[in-house]
């Protein structure tokens, strides 16, 4: 007996990332998979089929995926892949149902198992299964790539013979996982910073990397420990607060999100219009809108003497490491689910029940879900 797993081939513009690498494979032999990959599905990180001992290879992602008990992805699959998918197997990848509505009454259709990596429970058993932690913080480090190479001066102090340059100061906005290595990433590169986040809770993690922390007297700490979206009097004492530390940034990097939301704006156009000449703002945010009311999300722009880069998918850049990451964050989960070469899911634990999206036709609800072990895991809602 073995469980039949296939990894599919990314489809979505400028995806790089795959969902198995081949330090994965031998451990999820062991699990009892039979792996199955897509041909070519890590060619965008440089890495040839070839590369994957002990992974059989499939060209038509139907073919691929007709057997399978577990399908692995990055992204939300095409339509047809579920359609192709037997009835009844698992799916894992990112999906957020709230914007593939078609995509989830499919797997309703077909009573896919669907577990929704951003959906893994923000709790200390699950961290080795966080992929939007562990993809965060490269697109944090990757930030402060970005915006040295879009500025025209250095970071560290530099002293020579001609005398001495200052370090640059950074401002980093929205101190999640991407912020906080954005933090250390611009700490290490011996740049003056500072942090800033709406949960005031964020300043002791600023402190203990060396930034300081700009405090708004604002907490709009939210539920679950993430932030809520400040009224319209926050918003202007903030803005207050933090126009001067914006004017005298030389790079900024925002990071802030709200789960469910547009991106809050934290930098307004007059902010943007008296900051320094030469300045880089990377807004991360660029996928939910942006933080910048200048952010144009995917380009590089010029406004005035400011640079504006709001890259798309920024885990993707970095698609090697990203992939091993995540790939080793679906391998935790597997661990949860394969024993003595079948899946066997218990509904009881916390992290499977809270991750599901879909299982038996029915819409998975996380709220309830590990509340009450003897709970059925499924709420009877539809999908809309
Ligand atoms: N396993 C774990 O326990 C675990 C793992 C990862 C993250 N977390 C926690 O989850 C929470 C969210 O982390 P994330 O990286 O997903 O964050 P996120 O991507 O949801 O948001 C990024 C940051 O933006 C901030 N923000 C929102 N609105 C803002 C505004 N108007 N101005 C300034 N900042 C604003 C948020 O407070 C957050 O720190 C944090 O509390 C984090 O510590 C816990």
């Amino acid at each position: 007996m073995y469980v039949n797993v296939a990894v599919l081939k990314e489809t979505q513009p400028h995806e790089r990332r795959v969902a198995l690498v081949p330090s994965v494979v031998p451990k999820l032999i062991k699990l009892g998979a039979k792996l199955h990959m897509q041909t070519g599905a890590s060619h965008a990180i440089k890495l040839a089929d070839a590369a994957f001992k002990d992974v059989a290879f499939i060209a038509d992602r139907k073919d691929l995926v007709a057997d399978a008990d577990v399908v692995l992805a990055v992204q939300p699959p095409a339509l047809d892949v579920i359609d192709a998918m037997k009835q009844g197997a698992i799916l894992i990848s990112f999906i957020y149902a709230e914007k593939e509505p078609a995509l989830v009454q499919r797997l309703l259709d077909k009573k896919i198992t669907c577990f929704a990596m951003e959906r893994i429970p923000r709790i200390s058993r699950a961290q080795s299964m966080d992929a939007l932690s562990s993809q965060s913080a490269l697109a944090g480090y990757y930030a402060i790539a970005l915006g040295m190479t879009h500025m025209t001066s250095v970071l560290p102090k530099i002293t020579s013979a001609a005398g001495v340059i200052g370090p640059a100061k950074v401002l980093v906005m929205g101190l999640g996982v991407a912020g906080l290595e954005a933090i250390a990433t611009a700490q290490r590169l011996g740049a003056v910073v500072e942090g800033y986040d709406v949960r005031p809770a964020t300043k002791e993690q600023a402190l203990s990397l060396g930034a300081t922390f700009v405090d708004t007297g604002v907490d709009a700490t939210g539920k679950g420990g993430y932030a809520r979206a400040l009224t319209s009097e926050e918003k202007a004492k903030v803005d207050a607060a933090l126009t001067r530390h914006i004017q005298a940034s030389d790079l900024i990097i925002t990071t802030a999100a709200i789960p469910g939301k547009a991106s809050p704006k934290l930098i307004n156009k007059a902010q943007v219009a008296g900051m320094k000449t030469g300045a880089v703002i990377v807004d991360l945010s660029a996928d939910g809108g942006g933080n910048c009311d200048d952010t144009e999300p995917g380009q590089t722009t010029q406004v005035g003497a400011v640079t504006i880069v709001a890259p798309l998918n920024v885990p993707s850049l970095l698609g090697k490491d990203a992939s091993e990451l995540y790939a080793k964050n679906q391998y935790a989960l597997l661990v949860l689910m394969m024993k003595d070469n079948i899946v066997t899911i218990d509904w009881t634990d916390e992290v499977i029940a809270k991750t599901a999206l879909t299982h038996d036709g029915k819409l998975c609800d996380a709220e309830k879900a590990g509340s009450d072990p003897h709970a059925p895991p499924n709420s009877p809602a539809k999908a809309a």
